[in-house]
């Protein structure tokens, strides 16, 4: 089954008169269950195809379908981001003001399909199975980078996505967590989930089935 798919999509940049072209024309559709590995130099259009995918940016030209359907107004596309996407970005994105656990709640307050009463319960088991049982309380500055990195893990999670992007979601754990979020991850897709993970780390290789390439905006699968 198609989660999502990209449909001739491009996206350039422009900075003052120069044009970047950050995707070159890319057609690809992520499976469920499937989990996705995605590597490329630094500059090839990696977080622009997740932002794409998770429905921050808009491609200059092209469609993006979320089960094989296009969605249609801003409302719309919130509530599928909120009630099936996960995203963890490449800078956390944590709310400076809020706890680790604050944080991790904040999605849960506009998705409905849970009894409130049993999200901070739910939030509190995410955040104890990622290691941060005793950090719920303390806000991001407090927090090491590798445990920053596991909240917005965390949070990504809560509500459980159906599609699930993350962008070097390992880039500062130590050895342990690293292996542990990939294998998070691996579950994640056996459970039915699509994970598309965009990784410098060759570990991932390991553990994702299917392998893409972006170099220069444009996409190939590896493996
Ligand atoms: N908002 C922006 N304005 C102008 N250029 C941008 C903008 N965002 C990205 N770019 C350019 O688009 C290209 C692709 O950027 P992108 O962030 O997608 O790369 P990436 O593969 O994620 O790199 P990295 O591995 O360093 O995170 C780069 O050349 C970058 O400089
Ligand atoms: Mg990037």
């Amino acid at each position: 089954m198609d989660m999502v798919t990209v449909e001739s999509c491009s996206k350039s940049y422009k900075k003052n008169k120069e044009v970047i072209l950050a995707l070159k024309n890319i057609s690809y559709s992520f499976k469920k269950g499937i989990f996705y590995s995605i590597m490329g130099p630094s500059g090839s259009g990696k977080s622009t195809l997740i932002n794409i995918l998770g429905g921050l940016i808009e491609p200059d030209n092209g469609k993006v379908l979320y089960f094989g359907s296009t969605i249609r107004g801003d409302n719309n596309l919130s509530k599928l981001r909120n009630q099936h996407i996960g995203m963890i970005y490449q800078s956390f994105l944590l709310n400076e003001n809020m706890t680790a656990l604050e944080n991790v709640l904040l999605p849960t307050y506009i998705n409905h399909s849970y009894k409130s009463i049993d999200n901070v319960v739910r939030c509190r088991q995410i955040l104890q199975e990622l290691g941060l049982k005793k950090r719920e309380n303390h806000y991001p500055k407090e927090l090491s980078g590798g445990e920053q990195q596991r909240v917005a893990i965390a949070r990504a999670l809560v509500n459980n996505p159906d599609i699930i992007l993350a962008d070097e979601p390992t880039g500062n754990l130590d050895k342990k967590n690293e292996e542990y979020v990939f294998k998070l991850l691996k579950k994640l897709s056996t459970d039915g989930k699509c994970v598309i993970v965009v990784s410098h780390n060759e570990k991932i290789l390991k553990y994702s089935d299917i392998n893409l390439e972006l170099e220069e905006g444009e996409l190939r699968e590896k493996k």
